[in-house]
């Protein structure tokens, strides 16, 4: 007999991304020259000082348990940083260290919602809120902003979703996957409506934060509106700005309530975050951080190349993304068009399965990320890469179009 799985598990997606990246890399398993635009990761290795402090901590015998919510000298580390870029004072018992910014989301959801309980979810979005909260036992409720040329919320929108039963409003910025960075007007905004709305908390993900590039400037709804922070659950990380994906950092800086609820759920899951990571960790938030300006550099310039390149090939259009290391492309002007095989590509899933059998291109549907019509095209790697990724694409769209003349 199966070991039978719970109803709970009906409700839960695997990770659409993941799903793709393992075809891919099946695909390159039987030696096919896969290249991969789906990752979300960067392709830098961690500097050199923070990989140096995670070895002295496993040197110097910092290998056993920590406290739950992280050890002191970290959360205060990310309670001064917090203190420095967005201007609000946290102490150390509003700070929260988890493995992963996707467990601090966990943590919080699954501690503060109950059945019915609704979740304003802006779409396109990262697939993982969703999902995660539906596995709290709560209702996403998407608010469908691929319409906007920006893929951003509106106030008037925000306004609209609200019920008596919402509880959170997720706010990713810089987001995965369009790379939109709300303005501090825009933010100005919510706030306004949410004064309104006193039961709604923000969850506010902004672990993409360090990569928003010039002239757009990250800004931060708790920064802009300091009279919500009571309600407001800051997500960061170490993940993504300081290519540190694998040691798996997060953390959540919001009510001492809450995050004190958020440890308790985690004191009976997974205790804690690795000692080891926390150390490197706490040098990449307090240390010298001179290779974030370096990687946004270097992103920016594949952004530029990416956009440029899509822009001259038949079929597709992105906007500009001001944040993160993705962009989002409109494939709408490929649909229904034949392949050389014949096949009809009728969805982006069929475009982008296509580009992977055909062209050895790996790219995410854009419906993962609830924004059909789109492909998700990640620049976080080697220019290279993306420079033969691009050709590889352009070669796609000249096929389709000569099938279709
Ligand atoms: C918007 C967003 N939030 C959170 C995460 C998770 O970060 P971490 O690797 O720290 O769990 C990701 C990773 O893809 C992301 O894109």
């Amino acid at each position: 007999m199966p070991i039978r799985l719970s109803k709970r598990m009906d409700t839960v997606a695997p990770s659409a991304t993941k799903a793709m990246t393992a075809r891919a890399r099946a695909l390159k398993a039987q030696g096919r020259d896969i290249i991969a635009l789906t990752q979300g990761e960067p392709d830098f290795d961690t500097p050199a000082p923070i990989g140096k402090a995670g070895m002295a901590a496993i040197a110097e015998g910092r290998t056993r348990y920590t406290a739950v919510p992280g050890i002191p000298e970290l959360r205060q580390a990310i309670a001064d940083q917090i203190g420095r870029d967005h201007g609000l004072a946290r102490t150390t018992d509003e700070v929260i260290v988890c493995s992963g910014a996707k467990q601090v989301i966990a943590n919080a959801l699954l501690a503060t919602l109950d059945t019915d309980d609704e979740v304003i979810v802006p779409a396109p979005c990262w697939v993982t809120y969703p999902e995660v909260v539906k596995l709290a036992g709560g209702t996403p409720m998407i608010v469908d902003c691929t319409d906007s040329p920006t893929f951003k919320l509106t106030a008037e929108a925000l306004e609209t979703a609200i019920t008596s039963r919402t509880r959170w409003l997720i706010l990713n910025t810089p987001s995965n996957p369009t790379g939109a960075v709300y303005t501090a007007r825009e933010l100005a905004a919510f706030a306004d409506v949410l004064r309104e709305h006193e039961h709604v908390a923000v969850l506010t993900d902004e672990i993409y934060a360090e990569l928003v590039y010039p002239p757009a400037r990250f800004a931060s709804l708790a920064a802009i509106a300091p009279d919500l922070s009571p309600r407001i659950l800051i997500v960061g990380g170490v993940s993504k700005a300081h290519a540190m994906t694998g040691w798996r950092i997060g953390w959540g800086a919001g009510p001492a309530d809450l995050v004190k609820a958020m440890a308790t759920l985690q004191g009976q899951t997974t205790s804690h975050a690795s000692s080891i990571a926390q150390y490197a960790a706490l040098q990449a938030v307090s240390g010298d951080q001179g290779h974030l300006a370096d990687f946004r550099a270097t992103l920016r310039k594949r952004r530029d190349l990416l956009c440029e390149r899509i822009g001259a090939m038949p079929g597709l259009s992105c906007r500009v993304p001001d944040g993160a290391f993705y962009v989002l492309v409109d494939c709408t002007g490929l649909l229904g068009r034949r392949t050389v095989q014949g096949t009809e590509l009728g969805t982006d899933i069929d475009i982008a399965m296509w580009l992977l059998e055909q062209f050895d291109l790996a790219v995410v549907p854009g419906s993962s990320f609830l924004a059909p019509g789109h492909l998700r095209l990640s620049y976080a790697v080697s220019t290279d890469d993306l420079e033969h990724a691009c050709n590889r694409l352009q070669a796609a769209c000249d096929a389709l179009m000569r099938e279709a003349a």
